[in-house]
């Protein structure tokens, strides 16, 4: 994050104190009058197309998708539609792939993707939430087209059952990546997990190099509800969002902070207001040419994986509209996009493309 960047981030923190106590219907009126003061959100014209990282369904690995230009709901894949990325260790299977972007001294020159250690088609769901794996996939980048380093760490306790889609976000505060996973755990005495579980909770460890990770603690538990598939985004105000899973009743939502990862975050609409039913993995990027529209892609896990979704009021669960799907191609599953500049685009087209 370059000093400007972080200074923006500051300035509308604290503009975000003063603007903290607003009834939430207010709340879209606020942001708004805040960004006239403040470089307009999304719009950077040094970012000209976006890729993006998924699995297919029976494919447990990571394929790369690149935009058709400067369309963020119009993709192509990349390496004719082969994996970019195949684990060797674990159950050889990565799912729910998330680019991660580098912060403090690695923002814009390191990269890594972190994803699930999870090969559905040699296991059952039953086992793989017992005894599944508690390491993450991590494979690392300097320039977002080659990728090394492939590690599978264990993050969580050995009373956890698994450890599911794995996401990250630097967090300036403490000068390190904020890792965040679902699992659900068993009692210690049942050492072989095959009694009754907890509900499924957000947790999480922090790392400054994806290698050695502090002890998991839970972020994010709502308690008798099952909680997975959690990603945040950054708006350029600096207010943070965060998507997330309801697994028990099958839906996605948000929740939106003006005070930080561990701030007071807050459901429009209500403990019960929803983006989307029958959906999960949800994904959030903002366009690099609208200025405050956000994008979410919905994995329909039933049906036929990614359809993308836009709001230019993206804290709010009733605001989100469904985007043309004529060219978004259809079975990509739980993964991220990233917006890249044209040096970055030039350099996929020209190795993958
Ligand atoms: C675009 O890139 C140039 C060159 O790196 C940089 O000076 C400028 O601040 C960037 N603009 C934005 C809006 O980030
Ligand atoms: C959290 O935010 C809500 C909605 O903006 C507000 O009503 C509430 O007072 C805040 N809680 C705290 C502890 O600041
Ligand atoms: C463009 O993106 C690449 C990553 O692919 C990064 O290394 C480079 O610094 C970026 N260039 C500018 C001008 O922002």
């Amino acid at each position: 994050m370059s000093i400007q960047r972080v200074m923006v981030v500051l300035v509308a923190f604290f503009h975000g104190l003063t603007a903290f106590a607003l009834p939430s219907s207010t709340t879209s009126q606020a942001l708004d009058s805040r960004s006239s003061m403040e470089p307009r959100a999304g719009a950077d014209p040094n970012l000209t197309g976006y890729l993006g990282a998924f699995f297919l369904g029976a494919d447990p690995f990571v394929y790369f998708y690149l935009s058709n230009g400067n369309d963020a709901i119009s993709f192509k894949a990349l390496n004719k539609g082969s994996p970019v990325v195949k684990p060797t260790k674990g159950t050889k299977g990565v799912r729910d792939p998330a680019i991660v972007s580098g912060g403090g001294a690695e923002a814009g020159k390191k990269w890594y993707i972190i994803g699930t250690d999870l090969n559905i088609g040699s296991t059952t769901w039953d086992a793989a939430q017992r005894t599944g794996s508690r390491g993450i996939f991590i494979w690392e980048s300097t320039d977002l087209v080659t990728w090394t380093g492939e590690r599978l760490v264990t993050v969580e306790d050995v009373t956890a059952g698994m450890v599911w889609a794995p996401e990250a976000i630097w967090d300036s505060g403490k000068g390190a990546y904020m890792v965040f996973w679902a699992s659900k755990f068993y009692p210690s005495s049942d050492s072989s997990h095959k009694g009754s579980p907890s509900n499924t909770q957000i947790r999480y460890a922090y790392t400054s190099d994806f290698k050695t990770f502090s002890a998991p603690q839970t972020y994010i538990d709502k308690s008798p509800t099952d909680i997975i598939d959690l990603t945040i985004l950054t708006l350029q105000d600096g207010s943070l969002l965060r998507f997330m899973k309801d697994e028990s009743r099958k839906t996605v939502f948000v929740e939106a902070s003006e005070s930080g990862l561990f701030g007071n975050w807050t459901r429009a609409g209500g403990t019960l207001a929803i983006i989307q039913s029958g959906v999960e993995g949800p994904a959030a990027y903002l366009d690099n040419k609208a200025p405050g529209r956000v994008h979410l892609l919905l994995d329909f896990y039933g049906s036929d994986g990614y359809r993308p979704f836009e709001s230019t009021n993206p804290g709010s669960n009733g605001g989100w509209t469904a985007s043309s799907r004529t060219n978004f191609p259809s079975n990509l599953r739980h993964g991220s996009v990233l917006p890249i500049n044209q040096t970055c685009y030039d350099a996929l087209v020209k190795k993958w493309g």
